[in-house]
């Protein structure tokens, strides 16, 4: 994972708008936030993420043979951010394409690039999730600035000999409910321009809210479901990190203890794709996730768009 420098607690936005740290703290669990430097970009933190994964997987970015960034702030229409990625890491074998799917698109990315290893296409695959989500909020609107942060974390996918682990997935989208969350495109957008803030972040956070507690829940059964698994067979989950009163609510109706279910959206707010990697890194780093644990994992956001994933986490390679 890569986090930028500058931390940007409540009590700064208590400055900029009319808010508080008991109202973050009580309404979202958000304490603090990282805001990226004027010379960062999703493409060099997701590169500085991605290397900071090949040194963790022992690999030469040679070895790699796609790159797949998830991200809906990278700096460009075109070249993606992973092209930008790829070279800035000298994978100089790898293929390179972004998916956005807004905070589900880590989810989608991983998935992706699951079936290139299971089909055996290829066999080491880099999948980063990184954004900038600073750039893109009203920093007037208190109902939407006090919830994002920006970072990127990064993975990477290896086929492996003997049996494999379960790998299931539920993807889904609600097209019809994208006023919800949206950010109009300077580029492609007609009449959009930065100057006066168009391009900004509009939420109806109240019925993201309602979607995501019912559908997420909804996701991880199924896909717990089509991994031949039962919930309580769920060692541990790493949901999306927008608000931790949504991960208490989907734990609970999930019947999820405490100690299998992920959190420090408290540190970094809403990071959109990079939370998951984010979670997962820590997670790994602090021993709470374990070699041959059932992992569940499941983003949710604009599209609207959803999507859950059951997997074993896995010993290295270079460890077995
Ligand atoms: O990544 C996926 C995308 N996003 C999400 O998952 C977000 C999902 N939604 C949420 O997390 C929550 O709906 C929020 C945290 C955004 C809001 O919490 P809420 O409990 O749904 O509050 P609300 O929007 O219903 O607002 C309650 C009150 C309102 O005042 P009135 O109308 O009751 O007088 C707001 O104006 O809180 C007010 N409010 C604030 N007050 C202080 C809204 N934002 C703030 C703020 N500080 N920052």
């Amino acid at each position: 994972m890569y986090i930028p420098r500058k931390v940007l607690t409540n009590r700064d936005l208590e400055a900029l708008v009319d808010t508080d740290d008991a109202w973050i703290q009580t309404r979202t669990g958000i304490r603090e936030r990282h805001i990226a430097a004027d010379n960062e970009t999703a493409s060099t933190m997701g590169i500085e993420a991605g290397r900071r994964a090949l040194a963790v997987a022992a690999l030469a970015p040679e070895e790699i043979e796609l790159v797949i960034a998830a991200t809906s702030t990278t700096e460009h229409i075109f070249p993606s951010c992973a092209s930008l990625a790829q070279h800035g890491l000298g994978a100089r074998n790898a293929a390179a394409f972004d998916v956005n799917a807004a905070c589900s698109g880590f989810v989608h990315a991983l998935v992706i690039g699951g079936q290139f290893v299971t089909t055996g296409a290829y066999k080491k695959v880099l999948i980063i999730g990184t954004e900038v989500y600073s750039r893109i909020l009203d920093w007037h609107d208190r109902s939407t600035c006090v919830l994002f942060g920006d970072g990127a974390g990064a993975v990477v996918l290896e086929a492996r000999k003997g049996s494999p682990g379960p790998f299931s997935f539920v993807l889904g989208s609600d097209g019809a409910r994208a006023d919800l969350i949206y950010a109009p495109g300077v580029c492609g957008a007609p009449n959009v321009t930065s100057v006066n803030g168009q391009h900004w972040l509009h939420m109806n956070g109240r019925e993201v809210y309602k979607f995501a507690v019912k559908t997420v829940c909804d996701a991880v059964l199924q896909a717990v479901a089509a991994a031949g698994l039962r919930i309580e067979d769920i060692d541990f989950f790493i949901p999306h990190q927008a608000n931790d009163r949504i991960i208490k609510a989907v734990a609970r109706n999930l019947g999820l203890p405490d100690d299998k279910v992920f959190s420090n959206v408290d540190r970094y707010g809403n990071t959109s794709s990079a939370s998951i990697p984010i979670a997962l890194c820590e997670a790994v780093e602090q021993g709470r996730l374990k070699d041959g644990d059932n992992l569940a994992m499941v983003g949710f956001g604009s599209g609207l768009s959803w999507g859950a994933v059951v997997m074993r986490w896995a010993p290295r390679l270079n460890d077995e």
